[in-house]
């Protein structure tokens, strides 16, 4: 990208966080959206969480790839076709490394196409396949979803499989995920195949624990917000005097993570131009993380225009990566 390119792209980038900032703090019940937590603090922290001992969702994901790989070669590869493997906010790619190797050792004739909104995590992933797996076709693709599923369209017609993993789907409203499926329905052909990572419902005590680990870690991940919003838009939160709280409705599946304001308290965002008032012990909604049953899956999956090939689950039944494809 040119310096201009740049510097467009980074002011558009800080006018939107302002404006959402804006919305947010202005709104009953105040709110900050979780697409901000990912700085570069924020990255390292959820780097960190994904290690940690309360956070299952890695490790029971990880656990699917290991035992379903074979099964995962026979639905993707159908019958020997040769297929673009397509994946969505690739990160690190630990997980799906499995199922590339599997597919390289057998021989399998297809394309890794990775898309992420950050150039830098696609070069390393770049660079690490290189290492790991050679012989391992690789595109990255630095745009954003829709953007990147139209580009390998219009350059080719081979089969597309998506992945769409970690439960990040989790982390839209339920309106949101309708309509980001169904947008993805319009963009896949019949024979194409969406494999999603989703969360389920277990002990209520699981789920909260793995937002509320003993060492902090996600705590401070919620609260790395309230530094952004310092270091970026000039604001003068101070950390003392907000807390992390995470709560789980059984009956919804929400789990939903808030920062409250310990006490009466003003905090001004320079960017902004503007004070914002906090009434003592007042929350500010930051994250939703959706955990789901099979009925609710499948009114998704259905509702959004697709049918279920197949699920595929840990031995605990904690998570499943549910093969989608157009009736
Ligand atoms: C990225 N996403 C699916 C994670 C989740 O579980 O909702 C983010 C996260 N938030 C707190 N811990 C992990």
């Amino acid at each position: 990208m040119s310096q201009e390119t740049t510097t467009a792209a980074a002011s558009t980038f800080i006018e939107t966080f302002a404006n959402d900032v804006q919305l947010g703090l202005k709104g009953s019940p105040k709110t900050l959206s979780s697409r901000y937590f990912y700085n570069t603090k924020g990255d390292e922290l959820f780097q960190l969480i994904m290690k940690l001992p309360e956070y299952y969702p890695t490790r029971s994901e990880y656990e699917i790839f290991s035992t379903h790989k074979q099964k995962m070669l026979e639905l993707f590869h159908n019958g020997g076709e040769t297929f673009q493997l397509i994946e969505f906010g690739a990160g690190d790619g630990t997980k799906t490394k499995i199922l590339l190797k599997h597919l390289v050792d057998q021989q399998v004739e297809f394309t890794y196409l990775p898309i992420d909104i950050s150039g830098n995590v696609l070069e390393q992933l770049q660079d690490s396949l290189a290492q790991e797996l050679p012989t391992c076709k690789v595109n990255i693709m630095p745009y954003e979803y829709f953007d990147a599923l139209e580009r390998i369209n219009a350059e080719s017609k081979l089969r597309k499989v998506i992945l769409f993993l970690g439960s990040n789907i989790g982390n839209f409203t339920g309106e949101r995920a309708h309509q980001f499926l169904q947008g993805l329905a319009e963009r896949m052909n019949p024979n194409d195949l969406l494999m999603i990572g989703m969360d389920l419902m277990k002990d209520p005590k699981t789920i909260l624990n793995a937002y509320n680990d003993a060492q902090g870690i996600t705590r401070e991940f919620n609260l790395n917000l309230l530094d952004r919003i310092n270091e970026e838009l000039g604001g003068n939160f101070n950390r003392q005097h907000f807390t992390h709280y995470p709560t789980y409705n059984p009956i919804t599946g929400e789990t939903k993570s808030f920062i409250i304001s310990t006490k009466k308290q003003e905090v001004h965002i320079a960017a902004l131009n503007q004070t914002f008032h906090f009434e003592a012990w007042e929350p500010i909604q930051t994250e939703l993380s959706q955990k789901y049953n099979l009925p609710a899956i499948e009114q998704m999956a259905l509702g959004a225009g697709f049918q279920i090939k197949s699920m595929l689950f840990d031995c605990k039944h904690w998570f499943v990566d549910a093969v989608l494809s157009k009736p």
